[in-house]
């Protein structure tokens, strides 16, 4: 759970500011992010690579609010984005491209013209068939393009298959046994500069194990490309650290870059710029998501399930209907009552759409729930299903708050479809 979420009385806070208050005067579902708590966790990445040179860049899939990201601009960090949107993202909330990475499996022509012109850091380049596509492009420009080559390990992070992306069979990243081939290539392409080496091989990771598997295989590959006299300047180790949702123990941020860095510098390497690209270990403990209960609809019989029916659902949160995964849900407002059992269930026309199974609650309508860490692929992840408006944002800071999303109304959501014209309509 977050660092900063706290209970007063009855009544629980992010910060020093109460959910309830910010229900009230937000409305629900409301996703609401702790400042402090972003900047302790990046500041955590910070002092364990002090003193060398390094850059965190922030995935930010994870959590693209504008004011998240300058949140972290401020505070020195770099991005991982994905997409020419993400880019856009960056440049408009004042981050600075010279500290972007470029990953993703499917760059179009455009978003790597879009980039080069911004001119990021880095491209992560996923195979032989990009590198080839980067170099015409960049060359078409007349630039040359900073690559790094996302090779895969092989490693398994021991996470849920859909996030996992470390092991062979898997869409992303270069083999391990064709990258030194593939580094050649690169070093030969007259649009491409190759400057590092990079690997990502999952999500929610909360063991130290695999990421020490994975640096060993890099490392071993550095050399590798080093020997055939191609320089590779940055070690780029990609994102994935969990975070504590259902009493996973994750190691610490710190110590797991500890970690990292000691047997970076028992082998050798040292001397290279050392990169991260965490994404939930940044925001995901900073952020709730608030509902409102509208009705209670308790099961009549034995084994019936009994519903707690909240306005936020599966298309504000998709984490629990699309991966089964676990995310805690407290009351903003203790009650002194006997607890119940409830399926807590958003009003989206799906079976699947829960946001918490079998938890023990004491609950009335007009109450509020708080999902717990959901900075991370909450937001992010929400869409318009059942032409429902994506949810409203707030940033708290002490006891101070600032509205950083407008809520979505129903007329926007329309506002890109074109009606077909009259006529054919009319001709039936
Ligand atoms: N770098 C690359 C290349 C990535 O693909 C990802 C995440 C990250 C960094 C950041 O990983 P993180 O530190 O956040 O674990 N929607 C899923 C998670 C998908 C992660 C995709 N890639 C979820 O809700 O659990």
């Amino acid at each position: 759970g977050s660092p900063h979420l706290n209970r007063r009385g009855p009544s629980l806070h992010l910060e020093d500011c109460s959910l309830r208050e910010l229900a009230r005067r937000h409305g629900t579902p409301l996703y609401v992010y702790s400042r402090r708590a972003m900047h302790e966790a990046l500041t955590a990445y910070q002092q364990a690579l002090a003193g060398r040179d390094h850059l965190v860049c922030y995935a930010m899939k994870a959590n693209p609010s504008l004011a998240v990201l300058q949140t972290l601009a401020a505070a020195g960090c770099g991005f991982d984005i994905v997409s020419g949107g993400e880019l856009e993202r960056v440049l408009a909330a004042g981050g600075d491209p010279g500290k972007v990475v470029f990953s993703g499996v499917g760059k179009t022509a455009a978003e790597m013209r879009q980039a080069l012109r911004a001119d990021v850091m880095c491209f992560n380049v996923e195979s032989e068939a990009e590198l080839q596509r980067l170099s015409e492009v960049a060359v078409s420009l007349g630039r040359r393009a900073r690559v790094s080559l996302r090779v895969n390990p092989d490693v398994d992070a021991g996470t849920h298959p859909y996030i996992s992306t470390g092991l062979k069979g898997n869409k992303f990243g270069i083999a391990h046994d064709r990258a030194v081939a593939v580094y050649a290539q690169a070093a030969a392409l007259p649009g491409l500069e190759v400057v590092g080496i990079d690997c990502h091989i999952g999500s929610q990771i909360t063991q130290a194990g695999p990421y020490l598997d994975a640096l060993d295989r890099v490392l071993d590959l550095v050399e590798a490309v080093e020997a055939q006299g191609i320089a590779l300047h940055h070690l780029d180790l990609g994102g994935g650290l969990g975070i504590t949702y259902d009493g996973e123990r994750p190691p610490a941020i710190g110590e797991l870059v500890t970690r990292l860095v000691e047997r970076i510098d028992a082998r050798g390497h040292g001397h290279r710029r050392i990169l991260f690209e965490p994404g939930r270990s940044l925001v995901g403990n900073a952020g709730v998501l608030v509902s409102e209960v509208l009705y209670l609809k308790p099961g009549s019989g034995p084994g019936a399930k009994s519903f707690c029916i909240v306005d936020a659902a599966m298309n504000d949160l998709m984490r629990p209907a699309m991966y089964e995964a676990w995310m805690a849900i407290v009351a903003c407002e203790q009650r002194d009552e006997p607890a119940a059992r409830w399926e807590v269930v958003g009003p989206v026309c799906e079976s699947g759409d829960w946001l918490g199974r079998d938890r023990t609650l004491a609950v009335q309508a007009g109450d509020h729930l708080a999902v717990l860490s959901a900075g991370a692929y909450g937001m992010s992840m929400a869409s318009n299903y059942n032409s429902r408006g994506r949810a409203a944002e707030v940033m708290v800071d002490g006891d101070q708050s600032w509205l950083i999303r407008r809520r979505e109304q129903p007329s926007e959501l329309h506002a890109h479809d074109l009606l077909l014209p009259p006529s054919v309509v009319a001709a039936g």
